[in-house]
């Protein structure tokens, strides 16, 4: 159809009084929306099929979540509480409308069969779009040399490298050559950075003592664990001359290592969760309790220092991305955090907290409504740079003309969080009996209404597979290397 053919269809949607965000603006705005897509934003616009009322209320960009863990197989009896359709549908009524989780290749097995499998596990199920980021845990040479590069031409442009975890970790030696073909391919690399060693040679010893309570997991993984692997991870990247991101900060000695990465021009990346800004090691216990098994996750939460350091890492851009990480285990059953209603000792209770429903509603109350960090920075953090990160943008993570119409509406009155609200599949949240001033009102995927704040009216099997891009944040060479 011709464009003035086209322009002159009525449009499907006109949101009317919406005070719109971007990453750059807010501005008072209607939005007309044709087949799923912006089709125009201005003022004055004619009458749509259907008209929406935001009532002066704040729209910004559908949620783009980098980070999370959905029905990702696990070893057993240890499975996650969500699959592609609870945990989507849980993110769509946070605000979120695209989702990245992990295809996680076995050790001994082919990247093909785990993109094959999460393929099918997505497959009619998503509520949201998504796509897929590969976790490589055996880089061998057909995994080198033909089936990462095919990967990632296929759409699977980013993968994380572990650290630890025995089932996932890489030797440095393998890292620098995962780093060197993620230059080469303009991949991008996510780094889970712990010191392993470290992380064994205390277990062990608060082991020995008989100290296997849920808060001696924080004491295994003390700030220095992620300091240095945050540190060896810059000093990889910067041998190999590519961009990485470190995932999941958490610690004020982990963000000092990136300021000093980022002084000496080095395109050092990173992201954070809400859990490191809201919670605290002494969630996960004072005494030998076992409640704190529910805020297990790596690397721990720390104390009001590093909340602080992160903090002021998102309002002044140390950080890149604010994802969920959700990563979502069950209290009770035979597969979580307690399972059959057994205390086991802190090394085997299941690392993650569920998070993909909240991350934005937190974000935006204790962030933007709590005076730290501007609307826009919102919007830059929680969509339009973890679509650059993870070339689906200018698609998804704005709002602007020619981009899928996934936007929310946000409202501001109290909500006082329980586990009850939610829609994904735990049993609990960290956040229960929270005081937050924001929730989205209404939630639109491609032009539909999936989330109107009290019902969700998506559908299992409407999200997209998206086939990303390089990113549009992986520029050139690091300022600090001679051409
Ligand atoms: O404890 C966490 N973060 N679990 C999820 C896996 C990971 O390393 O992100
Ligand atoms: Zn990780
Ligand atoms: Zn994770």
């Amino acid at each position: 159809m011709s464009s003035s053919r086209q322009a002159s269809r009525p449009l499907d949607v006109v949101i009317r009084n919406a005070v719109l965000a971007t990453a750059s603006d807010t501005t008072p705005c209607e939005i007309g929306i044709r087949d799923g897509i912006v089709a125009v934003l201005g003022t004055h616009l004619p009458r749509g099929r259907s008209e929406i009322d935001a009532l002066g209320r704040i729209v910004t960009p559908g949620g783009v979540d980098g980070h999370c863990h959905i029905d990702q197989p696990m070893a057993p009896p240890v499975r996650l509480s969500d699959d592609f359709e609870s945990g989507s549908r849980s993110a769509a009524c946070g605000g979120t409308t695209t989702i990245i989780p992990f295809a996680a290749q076995r050790k001994g097995g082919s990247l093909r069969e785990a993109v094959d499998d999460y393929h099918r596990r997505a497959a009619g199920r998503s509520c949201v779009d998504y796509g897929f980021h590969l976790i490589v845990s055996d880089p061998t040479p057909t995994v080198l040399r033909d089936e990462l590069p095919e990967q990632i031409a296929q759409g699977l442009s980013s993968f994380k490298l572990y650290m630890t975890y025995d089932a996932v970790k890489l030797s440095d030696h393998q890292i620098l050559k995962l780093l060197a073909l993620a230059r080469d391919h303009g991949a991008t690399a996510l780094v889970h950075a712990e010191n392993t060693d470290c992380i064994a040679w205390m277990t062990e010893n608060l082991a020995s003592a008989g100290k296997i309570a849920p808060r001696y997991h924080a004491l295994s993984r003390p700030l220095l664990v992620e300091r240095e692997g945050t540190h060896r991870a810059i000093a990889l990247s910067e041998l190999v001359d590519v961009p990485i991101l470190i995932v999941h900060v958490s610690g004020h000695e982990a963000v000092e290592q990136i300021r000093w990465a980022r002084g000496k021009g080095l395109n050092i990346f990173a992201e954070t969760c809400p859990q490191y800004l809201l919670l605290t090691a002494e969630d996960l216990g004072v005494d030998d309790s076992y409640t704190g098994a529910r805020c297990v996750c790596s690397p721990p939460p720390r104390d009001r220092d590093s909340q602080e350091a992160i903090w002021h890492g998102l309002a002044d851009g140390l950080f890149t991305i604010f994802s969920s990480d959700h990563s979502p285990f069950n209290l009770g059953g035979a597969h979580g955090k307690h399972p059959d209603g057994k205390e086991v000792p802190f090394p085997r209770i299941p690392n993650g907290v569920p998070g993909i429903e909240t991350r934005l509603p937190l974000l935006y109350s204790e962030g933007v409504l709590g005076g730290r960090i501007t609307l826009n920075k919102f919007v830059e953090l929680t969509a339009t740079n973890p679509a650059k990160l993870y070339g689906i943008h200018p698609r998804k993570g704005t709002i602007a003309v020619g981009s899928d119409a996934d936007l929310v509406v946000w409202g501001t009155e109290p909500v006082l969080l329980g586990n009850h609200m939610l829609h994904h599949g735990a049993d609990y949240t960290p956040y229960e009996g929270m005081g937050l001033k924001a929730w989205p009102v209404c939630t639109m995927l491609r032009g539909e209404v999936i989330w109107d704040g009290v019902t969700f009216t998506g559908r299992a099997g409407a999200g997209q597979f998206l086939r990303r891009g390089s990113s549009s944040m992986l520029g050139t060479r690091s300022a600090a290397r001679p051409a």
